[in-house]
């Protein structure tokens, strides 16, 4: 059995997919859910699933003093891998070079292309024909990494049309391959 820990700093809705697939699954857990942000949904999420939860405040102090926090948690509840699910901080390299390997995100975008924040509303106002869903191994760039996995997801009729099928292939290829990884361990 593999120990799963998920980084979020918002909604969450990756955190639930990836924390209902574990779930169903059965053979691995998520032990934690660590959060910089202390509104974001996905720490409601986690408490309705029973998922023990962390708060790294990243505001008033030094970035490294946050991340040694955020290690110290991730070692403590003993996760073999870490998923970024919509946590929009930038890790430092010594962090990242802690976890490498074991460190994952998803970006909604087929990568190299539309890195960064707003990824989809950035690419369908330009009229990206290419839009979809990447995950890769985190290093310490922006959505950047070795890539271990892509889907890619046609343009609805409107953004928001877009922005649902971005999720749900989102929903679908980051708990699958997330899983892989877990079997692996
Ligand atoms: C997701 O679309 C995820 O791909 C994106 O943030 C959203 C979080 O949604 N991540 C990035 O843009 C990373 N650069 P969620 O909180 O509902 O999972």
């Amino acid at each position: 059995m593999a120990k799963l820990a998920v980084l979020a700093s918002g909604n969450g809705s990756n955190f639930q997919a990836l924390a209902d697939a574990i779930i169903a699954d059965g053979r691995h857990s998520v032990v934690l859910l660590a959060c910089d942000k202390a509104e974001a949904y996905a720490l409601e999420r986690a408490k309705n699933l029973g998922v023990p939860t962390v708060l790294v405040s990243y505001k008033g102090r030094p970035r490294p003093e946050a991340e040694a926090q955020l290690h110290d948690a991730l070692t403590a509840a003993g996760a073999d891998i870490v998923a970024l699910a919509g946590f929009m901080r930038i890790l430092s390299a010594n962090f990242v070079h802690q976890w490498a390997g074991r460190l994952v995100n998803v970006h909604p975008s087929i990568l190299p292309a539309w890195p960064g924040a707003h990824a989809i509303e950035r690419a369908y106002e330009a009229g990206e024909p290419e839009l979809g869903v990447t995950v890769h191994y985190v290093d310490a760039g922006m959505d950047t990494g070795p890539i271990i996995g892509q889907v890619r997801v046609p343009r609805g009729q409107t953004l928001d049309d877009t922005e649902a099928l971005i999720h749900k292939a989102e929903h679908s290829l980051y708990p699958r391959l997330v899983l892989e990884l877990l079997n692996r361990v």
